[in-house]
């Protein structure tokens, strides 16, 4: 039997999971704060969800999708990402106006894997949907640029751009397409084929895109009322203090978007994977997915890329506050029943489930990777017990009830 994960997926096992449990409560903590609720679904859709929803031109809908056939005989795919679930599930529940709506979970997207590339990944996002508002779409933005800041991250750039509407695109990808078609022999035989279906998406292409640094770009052809709503987004992340470059060559990979579209850049690290995170307005998924016209934007972030830009693999995060060492074995019941009171009072704790002796429970409480330690002992009968840092191997004795300010001020 082989031990190893299917290819492109990853056992997430301590201690990296350690920072991953930081990541996805941070990010609990963040959005709740927000004033976003939790939406939970399922992990498969029928197909035409993303057919129809993320668009039959986006390289997940031709070539990721993990798609089979029920014992129903339905089409199904896992879900490669996860806005039109949402807002399948939006429709769905009858709600109606707006709703803030937040999700985290693994999408499956069959990708050729590297580092930050995986078959299997973890996104976490928001969409707020009802309103068309630019309010909205900075505070999504807001959104993802504190999360990072949160995680410790100092490097990150916010590209952002307006890829325009129904009204203004379709002047713009009549410019873009007279341009491309000028440069046929510029292209590679993939850019070539997107060509035909969406010319926007050549520009996502890493192999052509250096070439075509003058193409025309879509921030030049909006209309009146998406010139507006982007300066209106820019204004208010002015207001609250969030930087960005405006990158009038970004385009999205997926087909829904419209208006505001924006990435988050890991600048300090330096590998193929750096976009951490991205999102935009997408006012026309709710229509194609044959529901009522409802504006939204959202983002999502790609937690596996997070922790690897960051550098976060865990080791550093203490599992556990105090590991309880009993020294004297007939007051093991008393020991646990002390470990219960911590736990209560809001620390991590833990002891052994076996009587073994002092020095295989130091041994244990290092493994687990304790930043304290408590020994309950003969000093119990004055109500007292030894505690240690088990960094410094300092060591004092003091009352029962000083253990929780104890833990708080000196681990
Ligand atoms: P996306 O840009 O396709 O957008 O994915 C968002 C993030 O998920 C990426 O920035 C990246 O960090 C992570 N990600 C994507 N694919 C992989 C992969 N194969 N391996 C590891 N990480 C990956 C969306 O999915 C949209 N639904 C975002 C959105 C929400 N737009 C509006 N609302």
């Amino acid at each position: 039997m082989n031990f190893t994960p299917p290819k492109g997926t990853d056992d997430i096992f301590p201690p990296a999971s350690r920072a991953w449990r930081r990541a996805l409560l941070v990010w609990e903590d963040l959005v709740e704060r927000y004033g976003y609720d939790l939406v939970l679904g399922p992990l498969f859709e029928a197909t035409e969800i993303f057919t129809r929803g993320v668009g039959e031109s986006s390289e997940v809908v031709q070539k990721q999708m993990y798609t089979f056939s029920d014992k129903g005989g339905r089409s199904i795919t896992l879900r490669p990402e996860g806005t039109a679930p949402v807002v399948r599930a939006y429709l769905g529940s009858g709600v109606q106006g707006q709703a803030k709506l937040s999700y985290s979970g693994p999408m499956f997207r069959y990708e050729r894997p590297q580092a930050g590339r995986r078959r299997q990944f973890y996104q976490t996002g928001v969409e707020y949907l009802g309103t068309a508002a630019p309010d909205a779409d900075a505070e999504v933005i807001e959104i993802g640029y504190r999360y990072l800041g949160e995680l410790g991250f100092a490097e990150v750039d916010v590209a952002l751009n307006s890829i325009g509407d129904a009204e203004c695109r379709p002047a713009y990808l009549e410019a873009l397409t007279a341009y491309l078609e000028d440069r046929r022999d510029m292209l590679c035989a993939d850019s070539l084929r997107t060509l035909e279906v969406n010319p926007l998406r050549v520009l996502d292409c890493k192999v052509c895109a250096p070439q075509l640094l003058d193409a025309p770009k879509a921030v030049d052809y909006l209309c009146a009322s998406c010139r507006d709503h982007f300066d209106a987004v820019k204004s208010r992340l002015d207001v609250v203090g969030i930087p960005y470059t405006l990158s009038p060559s970004l385009v999205r990979g997926l087909d829904y978007y419209t208006r505001t579209a924006f990435e988050y850049i890991a600048t300090g690290f330096d590998a193929a994977q750096n976009a951490v995170g991205g999102g935009g307005r997408y006012d026309g998924l709710a229509e194609a997915l044959g529901g009522p016209s409802v504006p939204g934007v959202g983002l999502a972030m790609g937690i596996d890329r997070i922790l690897l830009a960051a550098g976060l693999d865990g080791k550093d995060i203490t599992p556990l506050d105090l590991f309880v060492v009993v020294a004297t074995p007939e007051r093991r019941e008393t020991a646990a029943g002390f470990l219960s009171e911590l736990r209560k009072v809001g620390l991590r704790a833990d002891m052994a489930p076996e009587q073994k002796s002092v020095k295989a429970q130091f041994r244990a409480a290092d493994r687990r990777g304790a930043a304290g330690a408590v020994i309950v002992g003969d000093e119990w009968s004055d109500g007292r017990v030894a505690v240690r840092n088990l960094a410094t191997s300092t060591q004092e004795l003091i009352s029962l009830e000083e253990v929780p300010e104890w833990a708080k001020s000196n681990l």
